[in-house]
């Protein structure tokens, strides 16, 4: 068991392997990927303990960036992982449809992802344990006051009749050990530098109600704004950005007519923890480039600006 001194990225892999199979032998695992980092690790340390005994889980819910589903389900296969994709978006809008109070929405969508998980869990025979990419700080926040974190992936959250062991094998690590593990286990350093994104995904940053189509307009302005992060070299240098559509809409003006259309705000922070956050001094240039483009190639925005707040009071995400 690993003992909170620094990490031996190498010397981790082989006792948290040589741990995996004690607990869990012969018996099947099932897994829920959400496309981050800390469950892509989890998925890699039990895969090369039990290979093909584990069973990942990806769920799409209509939630995730521009191609976000197609090309991370690739990318799990090419890693050799037994992963089912599963495309469930209709049953997430359905479940979000006409909501607009943030804390309703938050576990509308928690409540279909655990319907959804729980429908494919039943599916897999014999499964016997779940695994959790949960991490340290995750437990120290779930003591705190920001209990409802992640929550929608919790084993608490699911129906009675599965009755599954917990394997969380990386439960005493810090984000950045969790990549040095990533790094040793052959994932590609783009993947482990991702954003950390919410497991409510879009939603929470989609404010008020969910539909495909607000999703849409939200996943085109996150890419172009991402796309412009990575070209201009700023995408390291950041903890987290993207863009949030806001519930308003304001009037502009194209080729002499009158528009009424969307509004879409940018947010990048840097944090050490999420619990504190500052805003990112992007140049004003790349802010205007990026507008730009955003309000040429996004049909339904005219307007593009750029949340200057600090964690606390607001928090990271807008909803
Ligand atoms: P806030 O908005 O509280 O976010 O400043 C702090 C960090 O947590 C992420 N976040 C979540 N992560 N499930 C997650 O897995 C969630 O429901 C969730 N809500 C916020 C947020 O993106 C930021 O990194």
């Amino acid at each position: 068991m690993y003992n909170g001194e620094k990490l031996a990225p190498k010397q981790f892999v082989e006792d948290a392997v040589k741990e995996i199979k004690a607990q869990v032998g012969n018996d099947i695992v099932i897994l829920g990927l959400s496309g981050g980092v800390d469950s892509t690790v989890t998925a890699l340390l039990i895969d090369k303990a039990i290979g093909h005994n584990l069973q990942c889980i990806f769920v799409d819910h209509g939630l995730l960036r521009k191609n976000e589903f197609e090309t991370v389900l690739k990318n799990y296969e090419s890693l050799g992982l037994n992963v089912k994709g599963v495309r469930a978006a209709d049953r997430f809008f359905a479940a979000c449809k006409g909501i607009t109070d943030p804390e309703l929405k938050r576990k509308a969508i928690g409540k279909t992802f655990v319907d959804v998980f729980a429908d494919e869990a039943r599916a897999v025979k014999d499964a016997k344990w779940l695994a959790q990419g949960t991490i340290w700080p995750d437990i120290a926040e779930s003591k705190s006051d920001k209990g409802t974190i992640k929550s929608h992936h919790n084993v608490g959250g699911l129906p009675e009749d599965l009755h599954f062991g917990l394997v969380e094998p990386l439960k005493y690590l810090y984000k950045y050990e969790v990549r040095e593990v990533g790094k040793e286990l052959g994932l590609d350093r783009k993947f482990l530098e991702r954003h950390p994104f919410p497991g409510p995904g879009l939603g929470v940053r989609c404010l008020e109600e969910l539909t495909p189509e607000r999703i849409h307009i939200l996943q085109e302005a996150d890419a172009i704004f991402i796309d412009n992060l990575y070209e201009a070299g700023l995408y390291d240098k950041i903890w987290q950005a993207g863009a949030i559509l806001l519930p308003i809409r304001s009037t502009g003006v194209t080729d002499g007519r009158r528009t009424y259309e969307n509004v879409i705000a940018l947010r990048a922070v840097n944090s050490v923890d999420a619990v504190t956050a500052e805003v990112i001094d992007l140049p004003f240039e790349f802010l205007q480039k990026v507008a730009k483009e955003i309000i040429a190639q996004v049909d339904g925005v005219n307007r593009v600006v750029f949340d200057i707040s600090p964690k606390p009071p607001a928090t990271i995400e807008w909803e």
